[in-house]
């Protein structure tokens, strides 16, 4: 949060300069914004070095100063919320509840549709106590061909584009049951975006093991969170991602 605040300070202390420094800003029903706007006005805002935007009309909410809200008009322009909602699958594995709380989190910012990945065989408390070298979720992390079987299958996963494709962290790495989703369905076309929670440890070694696991048309770079990561965090990861995904069509 402290974080956040520090930011937004940045933020706020930016809009303010640049709106002394812009010429007068014109109408703004009249412009037709783009992907490269959006992108403009997001740089802009996360104080990301951009080109000279001075000139550029992007106040559409028309209180002189650049601001989170109207990056959030400007993208509702340049993409109908139908357009966002229909391709977009957000899966998830989550024995605690954490990583679940931020799929839900993305579903709320993207309208997707959600699949959670439940075990054949569910994990009680004893599967996971990690503290017990021979509980189930340590047996299977020490063992790479271990396929833990799922109990449901994603209908239509063909019509999906875009799949968020969220886990814990066990041992440094995704469970294996991330691995028997992987090998279940083609991914070939897709754009799969890994997402994680954990106790500390980093996406990079899953995200390594995902892009061997599959064939993935593109696999952009994962996030990982804290179980208590705040929404604006989240949301502001999920426009980004937007961008970059407009931007590979
Ligand atoms: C078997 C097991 C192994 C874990 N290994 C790690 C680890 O290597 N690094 C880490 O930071 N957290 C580790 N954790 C903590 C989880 O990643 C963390 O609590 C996560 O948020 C749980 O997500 P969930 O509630 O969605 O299941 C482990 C937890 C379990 C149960």
């Amino acid at each position: 949060m402290k974080k956040l605040a520090v930011i937004s300070c940045v933020l706020m202390s930016i809009c303010s300069m640049m709106s002394a420094v812009s010429p007068v800003i014109a109408e703004n029903t009249e412009t037709e914004y783009t992907i490269d706007d959006v992108k403009n006005l997001q740089d802009f805002l996360l104080a990301k070095p951009t080109e000279d935007l001075s000139g550029k009309n992007y106040d559409l909410d028309g209180d002189n100063t650049w601001t989170v809200f109207d990056l959030c008009l400007m993208k509702r322009e340049v993409i109908p919320p139908d357009d966002e909602q229909e391709n977009t699958l957000v899966v998830y594995f989550s024995r605690t509840g954490n990583t679940e709380k931020i799929a839900e989190k993305i579903v709320d910012f993207t309208g997707a549709d959600i699949f959670e990945i439940e075990a054949k065989i569910p994990y009680t408390d004893e599967d996971i106590a990690y503290n017990n070298s021979t509980c189930r979720a340590n047996q299977e992390q020490n063992d790479k061909n271990c396929r833990p079987e799922i109990a449901q299958s994603v209908d239509n996963f063909d019509s999906y584009d875009i799949v968020y494709l969220g886990y814990p962290i066990w041992w440094g790495e995704e469970p294996r049951i991330i691995d028997t989703f992987l090998e279940s369905y083609d991914f070939s076309d897709k754009t799969v975006i890994p997402f994680c929670t954990s106790g500390s440890s980093g996406i990079s070694t899953s995200e390594r093991n995902i892009s061997e696991l599959a064939e993935i048309g593109t696999q952009l770079e994962g996030r990982r969170f804290s179980a208590n990561a705040d929404s604006e965090t989240i949301q502001e990861w999920v426009n980004s991602l937007f961008v970059e995904v407009k931007q590979e069509e």
